[in-house]
């Protein structure tokens, strides 16, 4: 797993309280950006199809996980609930890039590159890439266990 270093994950502390301020601007950005890709749009829309609900959690609880980086150790239940709503639409690994590339820059969109600094959006890379290789992993497990099923 790619850990965040101490001193971005200072930097994602403080500035969280800023990006969860601005989060359904945030998610709004993400999202234009995310479905682009037609693949991808395509996932959430059968997503929301089944859950009656945009997928906004998505992003806000990116922010919010986010927040807890160093806490990450908590998160167990809720690990599993993304594990198995990602595996139910089918995320995979190469899909978290794409997210990445979404969210890094609607960041800065929002807040501007005076809040948004390059050292802001590579401490919320780091910390991005910490919850997504816990995901990933866990993601490879079931996928696995489904095939052997
Ligand atoms: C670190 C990265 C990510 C985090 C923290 C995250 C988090 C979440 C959360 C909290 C949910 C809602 C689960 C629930 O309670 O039902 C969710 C659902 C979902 N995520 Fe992710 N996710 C991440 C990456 C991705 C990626 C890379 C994709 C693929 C493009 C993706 C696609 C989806 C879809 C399609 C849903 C279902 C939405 C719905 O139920 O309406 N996620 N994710």
């Amino acid at each position: 797993m790619r850990n965040a270093s101490p001193a971005s994950i200072d930097i994602v502390k403080a500035t969280a309280p800023a990006l969860e301020k601005h989060g359904v601007a945030i998610t709004t950005a993400m999202y234009a950006r995310l479905f682009e890709n037609a693949e991808v749009a395509a996932m959430f829309d059968r997503a929301a199809q089944d859950s009656g609900e945009q997928p906004r959690r998505l992003a806000a609880a990116i922010l919010a996980y986010a927040r807890n980086i160093d806490r990450l150790g908590n998160l167990g239940p809720a690990v599993q609930r993304m594990v198995a709503r990602h595996v139910e639409t089918g995320v995979k690994a190469e899909h978290y890039p794409l997210v990445a590339a979404a969210l890094l820059p609607a960041i800065r969109d929002v807040l501007g590159e005076d809040i948004a600094t390059d050292a802001v959006l590579a401490a919320w890379g780091e910390a991005y890439w910490m919850l997504a290789d816990i995901l990933i992993a866990a993601e490879q497990d079931a996928y696995r266990e489904a095939a052997n099923a």
